[in-house]
């Protein structure tokens, strides 16, 4: 089978207006698939729809949405009425730097509705559509920071780490159904959002592509991916040579050095 075969004929990309999950809806339209792009930023979505349908002849459609938002799945469920969803990514996250005490109890808990629930919500949605149709794959932007408690950004970090162990467990329940499922453990990419953060020093970066290109590419092989080589070093550095406690504290001392101000 190829990969629109298996997965086609749309995919949704929520969060898609911009770095890594542009970089999915690009991969998806070379690979095939239809699309259906969901941000906050429709104007940015439908210039990128514009140039996808043109060179890849492709059917994509366009929401703006907010997937923090309380009516989340009704506009979900409006933007791909009567579309057979054959694999989802869900990309989009919010994400806060600085000390735990000086963030609103708000804006961390936009963290928990952008991060944890609309990926929980799509889940449910394509997860129980997918396993009735007996194929379908679903991919959970996570992050290496799941791996651990993550000093400065401990609230992004719980949100991520929830992302991940949802994906694992997936991956095995659902797989019986014919549905493959995947947590994409990225590291540090170079997209505007990490780009507007400002981290002082440099640390490897790669580039949106190569780690879109690689989540897919794992997608039906294994529950998790850390996408380039010198992170799956950082990986197991930081998860098998380091204790816990001192996994916690080096994260610690990394965090600070790029986002202390
Ligand atoms: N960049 C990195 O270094 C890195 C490292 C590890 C993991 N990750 C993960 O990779 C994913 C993508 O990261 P990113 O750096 O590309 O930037 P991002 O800011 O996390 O995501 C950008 C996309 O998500 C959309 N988005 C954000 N909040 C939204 C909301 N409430 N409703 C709808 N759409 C929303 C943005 O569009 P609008 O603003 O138009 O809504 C944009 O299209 C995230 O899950 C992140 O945790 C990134």
């Amino acid at each position: 089978m190829t990969f629109a075969e298996r997965y086609g004929k749309y995919a949704v990309v929520a969060g898609a207006s911009a770095g890594l999950g542009e970089a999915f809806a690009r991969e998806l339209a070379a690979r095939g698939l239809h699309l259906v792009l969901l941000a906050r930023r429709g104007d940015l979505l439908e210039t990128l729809a514009a140039e996808l349908r043109q060179a890849c002849s492709i059917d994509v459609r366009t929401a703006a949405v907010d997937l923090g938002a309380p009516d989340l799945l009704a506009k979900l469920r409006a933007a791909v009425a009567g579309l057979e969803i054959g694999l989802v990514v869900y990309n989009a996250a919010h994400s806060l730097i600085g000390p735990f005490l000086s963030q609103s109890l708000d804006d961390k808990l936009r963290i928990v509705d952008v991060n944890c629930k609309g990926p929980l919500v799509f889940a449910d949605e394509f997860g129980r559509a997918m396993a009735a149709r007996g194929r379908g794959g679903l991919v959970f932007m996570a992050s290496m920071a799941a791996a651990q408690g993550s000093p400065l950004v401990a609230t992004y970090a719980a949100s991520k780490a929830f992302d991940l162990v949802l994906a694992e467990g997936l991956w095995d329940e659902l797989a019986g159904a014919g549905v493959d499922v995947l947590a994409c453990r990225a590291g540090a990419t170079r997209t505007p959002n990490y780009e507007a953060s400002q981290p002082r020093g440099k640390v490897p970066l790669m580039e949106p592509a190569a780690v879109a290109r690689r989540a897919l590419d794992s997608l039906g092989k294994r529950p998790s991916v850390v996408p380039g080589f010198v992170n799956r070093l950082g990986d197991v550095f930081m998860t098998r040579l380091l204790s816990r406690r001192a996994a916690i504290r080096f994260m610690g001392k990394t965090t600070r050095r790029l986002y202390s101000r």
